[in-house]
């Protein structure tokens, strides 16, 4: 006959109590009583319950109150709401409360049974419907994981087509998100505005797949139409990446990654906060990174001249309040195969 539910009863009346408890332990249910609305609390906070007959009489408070209470300590508990005084607005406020049904006294131990078999349908029924979500709920996070793999999966095609244009490139890139990742931390920028940074700096030069591999690796001065082909990389970028929805918050940071504090560079002349800030800590990391590395037109140089450069310029080329907080990082280290953030890793293999 028991179902395995455990029940409270609260009333103030030991009489209903008694009866009741005995006729439903004789019936095999796990019963606990408790004639005031402090030990009904005590009982819910103490142990477990499926199901609480209320009376909604209890004298210093009501069935529906102790409701409220008993909600906030056990939020799964149902309500079988009794009462002496039966009314249609009764039986509506009960409902309201959450209560999961309504019997008036006198009532016999068959009107608590076909109430306890009512609540017990209806938790089944709640639990079904909780598993149901929840296998929903874990098939929808399998699809956002899977549409995140295949996101990396475009970034990782793009970033190695850039790598097979131009020798290098790549490697730089991973070096600029790793420099824009450290500044943007000195920067104490947001960590959703970091991981599109991560992206943004890792493709920011993903528009240079559309100019020549002549004019890349050109050694000496370049022509006017070779340098406006070369400036034209930032809007080649964003007509690349806008095709793909994940991509759109970082258009504004690829297209404006050569613009100069001052107003002097490309392609739009923006100048200092009208340039996303994104794009004004990849300028830094990616000067820092190009005057540490060999070009075909001149040598590296070192950590130091590449600082002084970037000091030299602030204010100028650079957001001065960027350059500062490079300048004062302190865990430098181009040992950076072993630092880059774990989805650039993903990428870099
Ligand atoms: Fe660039």
């Amino acid at each position: 006959m028991s179902t395995g539910i455990r029940i409270l009863i609260v009333d103030d009346e030991e009489r209903i109590l008694q009866t009741y408890s005995l006729l439903l332990e004789d019936l095999g249910y796990y019963v606990r009583t408790a004639s005031q609305p402090e030990d009904a609390l005590r009982l819910v906070t103490e142990d477990k319950f499926d199901l609480a007959f209320i009376d909604q009489f209890l004298g210093s408070t009501t069935g529906l109150q102790l409701i409220e209470e008993m909600t906030k300590i056990d939020p799964e508990l149902y309500y079988v709401i009794i009462t002496a005084n039966a009314s249609a607005d009764l039986a509506v406020a009960s409902l309201k409360k959450g209560a999961s049904d309504f019997i008036s006294k006198p009532f016999f131990v068959a009107d608590l049974i076909k109430s306890i078999d009512h609540v017990n349908q209806k938790r089944e029924l709640d639990i079904r419907k909780k598993n149901v979500l929840l296998t929903l709920e874990t098939q929808v996070n399998k699809k956002t994981e899977d549409m995140k793999d295949a996101y990396i999966e475009v970034l990782s095609s793009l970033a190695q087509a850039m790598e097979k244009r131009d020798h290098g490139t790549y490697g730089h890139c991973r070096r600029v998100s790793y420099y824009s990742n450290l500044i943007a931390t000195a920067l104490d920028l947001r960590e959703d505005d970091k991981d599109e940074l991560k992206v943004a700096s890792l493709l920011h030069d993903i528009g240079k797949i559309g100019i020549s591999d002549f004019i890349l690796g050109k050694q000496g001065c370049l022509t006017s139409d070779e340098m406006r082909a070369v400036r034209s990389h930032p809007q080649k970028g964003v007509e690349i990446l806008k095709p793909i929805k994940q991509f759109k918050s970082i258009l504004p940071t690829i297209l404006h990654h050569h613009e100069n504090y001052d107003g002097s560079g490309y392609p739009y002349g923006l100048n200092r906060k009208n340039i996303p800030l994104s794009s004004r800590i990849i300028a830094v990391a990616d000067t820092y990174d190009a005057i540490l590395s060999n070009r075909p037109y001149r040598a590296a140089s070192n950590h130091d001249e590449a600082i002084n450069e970037l000091i030299k310029h602030a204010g100028k080329q650079f957001d001065p309040d960027v350059v500062t907080a490079f300048v004062n990082l302190k865990d430098f280290s181009l040992d950076i195969q072993t630092k880059l953030p774990g989805k650039i890793q993903t990428l870099a293999r």
